[in-house]
């Protein structure tokens, strides 16, 4: 009989931990752009680890930065999701958004939002996000996004 899967263990992660899973899950179709950003060198940017046996299948990252809509609420901005793909639909993703949401309520945030490809959009609704405004092409993978916040 099979063993029940056992859950994901959502951790802290330092910026080099998430490059590898950013790179293979987010960059497969331009490879050699970097899966990096300014705002990963900030004082209060986090990075988080979904782990399943031990082993690291899903990344998050994020930082305080208003969302454009809603000027003056406290946000956070968060970044460069990525699940391992043979891990995709079995939770890791809704774990660390879980995880995430905890974290920035606790710390007074008000706002968690991202730009979101619009192949994860139904992604980010089932999990409460609402998905705002104009849809846009992302400048470095070129692939169509939009605008997703989770009021706290
Ligand atoms: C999008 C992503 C982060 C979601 O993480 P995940 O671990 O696969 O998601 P979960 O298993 O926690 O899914 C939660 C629910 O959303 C659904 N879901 C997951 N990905 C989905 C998608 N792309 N589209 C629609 N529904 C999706 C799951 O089926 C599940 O449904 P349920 O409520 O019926 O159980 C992950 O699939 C991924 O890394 N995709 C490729 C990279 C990417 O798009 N990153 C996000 C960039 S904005």
């Amino acid at each position: 009989m099979a063993m029940p899967r056992k859950p994901v263990e959502i951790r802290d992660v330092d910026l080099e931990a998430t490059l590898d899973l950013r790179t293979r899950v987010l960059r497969s179709h331009i490879p050699t752009v970097a899966a990096s950003s300014p705002e990963d060198h900030l004082p209060q940017t986090w990075h988080l680890g979904a782990f399943r046996d031990g082993r690291l299948v899903g990344v998050i990252s994020g930082f305080p930065q208003e969302q454009g809509a809603r000027p003056g609420a406290p946000a956070e901005r968060f970044r460069f999701m990525a699940v391992e793909l043979a891990e995709q639909g079995r939770g890791a993703g809704r774990a660390l958004l879980a995880e995430v949401t905890a974290r920035a309520r606790h710390r007074g945030t008000r706002l968690l939002w991202a730009n979101a490809r619009d192949s994860a959009l139904d992604f980010y609704r089932r999990l409460g996000f609402e998905v705002v405004g104009e849809g846009f092409s992302d400048s470095v993978s070129g692939l169509p996004h939009h605008v997703v916040v989770l009021e706290l």
